[in-house]
């Protein structure tokens, strides 16, 4: 469908005065323009388009005005809107069966390569991604770590899908192997064999996750959000069963909420199995990470 550069420069100016009004990010309709009329960011932030005769955008300008109202009034996030998020170097689908990926989660992956650079960790062995939503964190391993086999894990059939298919279109299909199953459940036939565990579990107390912004609460998945009464149930989990797949000086690499980092490097201390007990903050200073090897 075309629409001329004028038409769409007027609408954009439309959903400027609405974003304010609504108190959403401005730059958030320079993404939607992004995914849907193919604009570059120079083109949108210079305006230049304005003066095209025609632009092609992928529905009509009264559906891309619906989308908008979607996401003024039901404050649905804008990646769920054109079902792009992008994440690393990657553009990663995502459906409200994904946790939308976030910037923050882009350090473990360089964390996990760290590990393998500075301390030795076997980066050709296997590498799992539990709780992989939109599959971020494999795909990021597996172009990372290319020497790597990678094995991701969901409990949500609904998000496998949508990580397969990321998987695929990005030309990792045949390098990530996907599971349904609780955390370590399907990767039985792994154990002591893993030499990384990365997981960006639900760390979110239950009591917390309806207080959440309502583009979180009302959006994404609730079962990529709750970790339990003190948010640090997954977590726990992971502390306790990873031993027993990790090979020795295989690496335990987890995201977690502001505020868990004592409580986590505690876990990881006192549960006898890892060495080197690691806290690392993310880009604003807090610390959102924690590492560790087994013995
Ligand atoms: C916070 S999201 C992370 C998604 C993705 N890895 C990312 O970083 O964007 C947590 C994921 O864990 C999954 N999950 C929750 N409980 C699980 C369980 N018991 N076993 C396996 N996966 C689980 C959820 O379905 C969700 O996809």
């Amino acid at each position: 469908m075309f629409v001329s550069g004028l038409e769409l420069w007027q609408w954009m100016n439309q959903a400027k005065t609405e974003a304010i009004a609504y108190d959403i990010p401005l730059a958030e309709i320079h993404w939607l323009l992004q995914e849907l009329a193919g604009l570059d960011r120079l083109a949108l932030r210079l305006e230049s388009f304005k003066d095209l005769p025609k632009i092609e955008l992928k529905l009509s300008l009264s559906e891309l005005a619906q989308l908008w109202q979607r996401r003024l009034q039901e404050r649905v996030p804008v990646q769920y809107l054109t079902g792009v998020a992008h994440w690393r170097n990657f553009s990663l689908k995502v459906t409200p069966a994904v946790l939308i990926p976030r910037p923050e989660t882009e350090l473990l992956i360089d964390l996990a390569v760290e590990a393998v650079n500075s301390y030795g960790v076997n980066p050709k062995s296997h590498w799992v991604d539990l709780g992989t939503g939109s599959g971020a964190i494999a795909i990021g391993l597996a172009c990372a770590l290319p020497n790597a086999s990678v094995y991701a894990v969901d409990c949500s059939s609904e998000a496998l899908a949508v990580a397969r298919l990321n998987a695929e279109n990005l030309g990792f299909g045949s390098r990530i192997n996907f599971y349904q199953g609780l955390w370590w459940e399907p990767l039985a036939f792994l154990k002591g064999q893993v030499s990384g565990m990365v997981s960006n579990p639900p760390y979110i107390p239950s009591s917390t996750v309806l207080t959440l912004q309502p583009e979180v609460v009302r959006h994404e998945p609730h079962l990529a959000l709750d970790g339990g009464f003190d948010g640090l149930e997954c977590i726990r989990h992971l502390v306790e069963t990873a031993p027993d797949y990790l090979e020795s000086g295989g690496v335990w690499l987890v995201e977690m909420m502001a505020g868990q980092a004592e409580a986590v490097a505690d876990m990881l201390q006192s549960h006898g199995s890892y060495g080197k007990v690691q806290i690392f903050s993310d880009l604003a200073g807090v610390d959102r990470f924690a590492l560790a090897y087994r013995r």
